[in-house]
């Protein structure tokens, strides 16, 4: 049923058969790994462990929504700052997972993009990173972005690195030509970036490219995040109304 409150659906965007609107790039930060480990005693691994393994059903059910986009925060230039055996064994999950999920979204024509730096990642890792990236050029289903020692302000910074390099007249550098030089230029920016683990704030996720995204926050932590909450994020996002500075 179309109701007066699904009114975010500008002509041409992406809607659901009740006319709802449909976000087309959901970015997740997932987050609340280690509260979750600690609310069972665990240790914080065990939260990494689990938040790892609920990724494929929450992306199996975006897909599943119409998502066309999805992009997820693992690991940020400021999670270097964890102690060392914490950050070896996040490198390590998502090797792990690199290994045993990559030929299925392959095969289910997802394409694998990877924001962020491989510049202090093993060699091994690298390769296994850029194997996968590689592999899933071509596919023309979803895009999964994986954000993996990325950061916002590093991201911009390296773009106007780029762009002094390439020796760019100043008159030429406006908002069009500085997202070429951003990660992913031709990602749509997200439309809706939800974050679990209860917080408020965007920790140096997509900055240039949340610009005007609709923000959704849930005490949830990031293993317990399931379709249910899927929809409930789906449901609030229809309901926003997107203004992008004008008036109605
Ligand atoms: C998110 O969970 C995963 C990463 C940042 C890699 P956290 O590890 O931040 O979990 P909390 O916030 O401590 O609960
Ligand atoms: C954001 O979570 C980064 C990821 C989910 C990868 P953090 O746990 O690092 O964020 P803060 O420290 O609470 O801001
Ligand atoms: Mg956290």
């Amino acid at each position: 049923m179309i109701t007066q409150e699904h009114h975010n659906v500008p002509q041409g965007l992406a809607a659901d058969a009740h006319g709802r609107a449909i976000p087309a790039h959901v970015a997740i930060i997932m987050d609340g790994n280690g509260r979750w480990a600690q609310a069972r005693r665990q240790p914080r691994k065990e939260g990494h462990r689990a938040g790892t393994g609920n990724v494929r059903r929450v992306i199996q059910h975006l897909a599943k929504s119409g998502v066309k986009h999805v992009t997820l925060f693992a690991f940020s230039t400021e999670n270097w700052e964890r102690p060392q055996e914490e950050v070896s064994f996040l490198m390590e999950l998502v090797r792990e997972v690199i290994r045993s999920e990559v030929a299925e979204l392959h095969r289910q024509n997802v394409r694998v993009r990877h924001l962020g730096t491989l510049d202090r990642l093993a060699r091994e890792f690298r390769h296994e990173i850029e194997e996968a990236v590689g592999l899933t050029v071509r596919n023309t289903g979803m895009t999964l972005n994986v954000a993996f020692n990325y950061g916002g302000r590093d991201e911009i910074v390296r773009a106007v690195r780029r762009i002094l390099a390439d020796g760019v007249p100043e008159e030429d550098v406006d908002e069009a030509l500085f997202r070429r030089y951003l990660y992913c230029p031709e990602l749509p920016d997200p439309d809706l970036v939800i974050r679990t683990g209860g917080e408020f704030r965007i920790s140096n996720f997509l900055l240039w490219q949340s610009a005007y995204s609709e923000f959704y926050s849930t005490p949830t932590h990031w293993p317990d995040f399931g379709p249910e909450d899927v929809d409930r994020a789906l449901e609030a996002y229809a309901r926003r109304q997107r203004r992008f500075g004008k008036i109605e």
